[in-house]
């Protein structure tokens, strides 16, 4: 899996050219886009100026000397690779497993172009079995817990290592619905994000234009 991660990450790579403004995505897949471009950064002297879209991120590229800006320092973005969690055959996906979908989709908004890296495994007929993660405030998130409960949205607070509730990078906290099989993305997004108290939830429908997948019988295909 490490070895097809690694792979889609050094693809991803190939798309970046001097001068660009990349936006960095979260995840353990996202993380070998950004090392190699950290390689790439010390072995070619590729001149580049990163926006990230969590504290994780953050750390990785300042230890490999990519050059960061705030997102509102920067006039665009050219380009955003990251990862997902699942993605169906129309290219909705579902991201946010890492906790860092609010930054993921601002920087994803503001990009020209926008990347998935994924292996096989990622790919789904239809959305749902991987939980769906929501970003919430943390008032009233009780509340809003027991609204999901009785829409049969099956939630389920995140808890980090302490079994305290998860903090995301922005202060909030993340309640993952467990639907198992989501039939209509759109509908969804759109009564989430009519909620009060949503900060963001991790639908991406209809934002990514190319994917990038490894699979260990096929290699590495992009799919647009
Ligand atoms: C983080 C994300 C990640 O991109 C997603 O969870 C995939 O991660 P990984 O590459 O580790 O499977 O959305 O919020």
């Amino acid at each position: 899996m490490d070895n097809l991660k690694r792979q889609v990450g050094i693809e991803a790579a190939k798309f970046v050219k001097n001068g660009m403004v990349v936006g960095l995505g979260t995840g353990s897949t996202a993380a070998y886009f950004v090392a190699e471009l950290g390689r790439r950064v010390a072995a070619e002297n590729l001149r580049i100026t990163a926006v990230t879209t969590s504290s994780v991120t953050s750390a990785q590229a300042r230890k490999l000397n990519i050059p960061l800006k705030d997102i509102d320092e920067v006039e665009a973005i050219d380009l955003t690779v990251d990862g997902a969690d699942e993605i169906d055959q129309t290219l909705n996906g579902i991201k946010g497993g890492g906790a860092a979908l609010l930054m993921e989709k601002i920087v994803a908004t503001y990009s020209k172009d926008y990347i998935w890296i994924v292996d096989e495994s990622k790919m789904v007929a239809h959305l749902g079995a991987f939980p769906l993660p929501v970003e919430v405030v943390p008032f009233g998130c009780g509340q809003l817990f027991r609204l999901f409960e009785k829409s049969g949205f099956k939630p389920t607070f995140r808890l980090d290592d302490k079994g305290a509730l998860w903090l995301t990078d922005s202060g909030n906290h993340i309640i993952d619905l467990h639907m198992n099989e989501i039939s209509a993305p759109e509908k969804l997004a759109r009564l989430l994000d009519d909620t009060v108290g949503v900060v963001e939830h991790g639908l991406f429908n209809d934002m990514v234009k190319t994917v990038i997948i490894a699979s260990e019988t096929e290699g590495v295909k992009i799919v647009t």
